[in-house]
């Protein structure tokens, strides 16, 4: 079987990432979890995870109906490093929604007309209307991170990124649209074993981009320009949501419940939506690389 990137990934594994990663992951257990600072050692139990998403999805229909009625605009930030988990939490959170309702948003990079026009312009594009739910695979974010790491844009344009970023967001919420912003925390032991895993499955191989062989030699980079876009992104009206991510099981399931804590729609369980588990998520403060 022909490797994405010609085993770019076993090779950077073999080759060159930090001998406590390469350990952590020779080392695992399927179940084991790798980041040394998680509070749980291992995945939640299977059958544990599947109930309480069934449960949880049950919510999500009930609030998307309510969406629907009642015109509410929603929007969902999903940030977080290459193999963080964005795609799959989203895929949770869209199961059983109607996708008129439910939409993704998952943009290319830019082209050279949209690059010539303010920043922020092309994803308002892709805001919600009344009774939309409106899911970012990535979004305005950009800018603080992987167009920083890669040299995709110049400083001066990310200063008047972080300079507009508060007025742009406040605008949002002040005019009424609900804002979600959730960071996906994976430490680096687990996305190389995403990734390792991404370049041996057929089924998988397609989520493996230039950007995630390159991003590999770029950790610390990515560190910095994350800390810095999680502190300069904090506001009061749009705060961030850090969600540790090496369980993808407890993840997915916070990242629901981080969704819905805030909503009030008619049939609410809220004994079951409770808020999201604070051994795995909070403010900024609970981000670590
Ligand atoms: P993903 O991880 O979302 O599957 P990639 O890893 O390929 O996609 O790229 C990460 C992000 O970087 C994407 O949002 C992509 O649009 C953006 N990007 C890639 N190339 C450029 C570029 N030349 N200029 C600006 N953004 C870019
Ligand atoms: P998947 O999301 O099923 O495509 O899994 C991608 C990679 O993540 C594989 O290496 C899995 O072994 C691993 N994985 C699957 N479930 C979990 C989980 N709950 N926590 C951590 N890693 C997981
Ligand atoms: C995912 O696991 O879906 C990622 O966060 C998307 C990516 O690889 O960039």
């Amino acid at each position: 079987m022909s490797k994405p990137f010609d085993g770019a990934i076993t090779r950077f594994y073999k080759e060159e990432a930090p001998e406590s990663v390469r350990k952590a992951i020779k080392s695992a257990k399927k179940d084991t979890i790798l980041d040394p600072g998680y509070p749980y050692p291992e995945r939640m139990d299977k059958k544990e995870y599947e109930g309480q998403l069934a449960a949880l999805q049950i919510e999500l229909v009930k609030f998307h109906a309510w969406v629907r009625d009642t015109g509410e605009r929603i929007a969902v930030v999903f940030e977080g490093r290459d193999a963080a988990g964005k795609g799959g939490s989203i895929k949770r959170v869209r199961e059983n929604l109607n996708p008129r309702v439910a939409g993704v948003v998952a943009l290319q990079k830019p082209t050279e007309r949209e690059a010539s026009q303010w920043y922020f312009q092309r994803y308002v594009h892709h805001l919600p209307a009344a009774g939309e739910i409106r899911l970012f695979d990535r979004s305005w974010y950009n800018r603080g991170v992987v167009e920083h790491v890669f040299g995709f844009c110049m400083p001066e344009q990310r200063q008047a990124f972080f300079r507009q970023l508060p007025d742009f967001e406040h605008m949002l919420v002040r005019d009424g649209v609900r804002l979600t912003k959730l960071w996906l925390n994976v430490g680096r032991a687990e996305q190389l074993r995403r990734f390792l895993d991404r370049e041996n499955d057929p089924l998988k191989q397609w989520k493996l981009s230039w950007i995630d062989v390159e991003g590999l030699k770029k950790w610390d980079a990515y560190s910095d320009a994350i800390g810095e876009t999680l502190a300069l992104g904090h506001t009061a009206h749009a705060p961030w949501t850090v969600i540790r991510a090496d369980d993808k099981r407890r993840a997915r399931l916070a990242v629901i419940r981080a969704i819905l804590s805030g909503m009030d729609y008619p049939g609410k369980d809220d004994e079951l939506v409770g808020k999201p588990d604070p051994m795995i998520c909070g403010g900024p403060e609970m981000w670590a690389d």
